[in-house]
């Protein structure tokens, strides 16, 4: 079969193409963490907030030292809860959800940032290393009360232990 010369070198260069990218999918997962956010789990948007359901009393559990886990609700036009405090160097697994319409959830300062569906959980992981507030914002218009829906993770400076 014959292929003219100019048409395999542009051949030639799709293909490079695609595994530079490939290639550098591969790096920012590894070396920078940056995870593609998709579906964790569903759940029945109807029954969310009611007894046995992780967010019938959302907000923080450690897991272990420097470890937590933070459970959201997005509502219009809030987070519950809408303030979270964890020492410095804490890694925190968030898995939020919504109960009535389409929001985002978007930290502050970190690679972390994802569309919050109702029936679906979305979850990320991101460890806090350095002190501040980080604001959180929903970044998917949500209504009229939209540009309001905010809160803010508070990372405290780690306190040595005395004991
Ligand atoms: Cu919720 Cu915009």
């Amino acid at each position: 079969m014959h292929i003219d010369r100019y048409e395999q070198i542009w051949i030639r260069i799709s293909v490079a193409v695609l595994v530079i990218f490939m290639i550098g999918i591969v790096v920012a997962g590894w070396s920078l963490s940056i995870q593609v956010p998709g579906v964790y789990g569903r759940v029945d948007p109807n029954t969310v907030t009611e007894p046995g359901s992780p967010w019938a009393e959302p907000g923080l559990r450690e897991l272990a030292p420097g470890k937590y886990e933070a459970y959201i609700l997005a509502q219009i036009w809030t987070f519950v809860p809408g303030e979270i405090r964890v020492p410095a160097g804490s890694e925190v697994t968030f898995y939020v959800t919504s109960k009535d319409v389409q929001h985002g959830f978007r930290i502050q300062d970190t690679n972390l940032s994802f569309m919050v569906l109702p029936g679906q959980i979305s979850k990320m992981t991101h460890r806090f290393e350095e002190p501040g507030e980080y604001v959180f914002v929903c970044h998917e218009y949500c209504g009229v009360g939209h540009h309001t829906m905010a809160g803010k993770l508070i990372v405290e400076e780690a306190v040595a232990s005395n004991q």
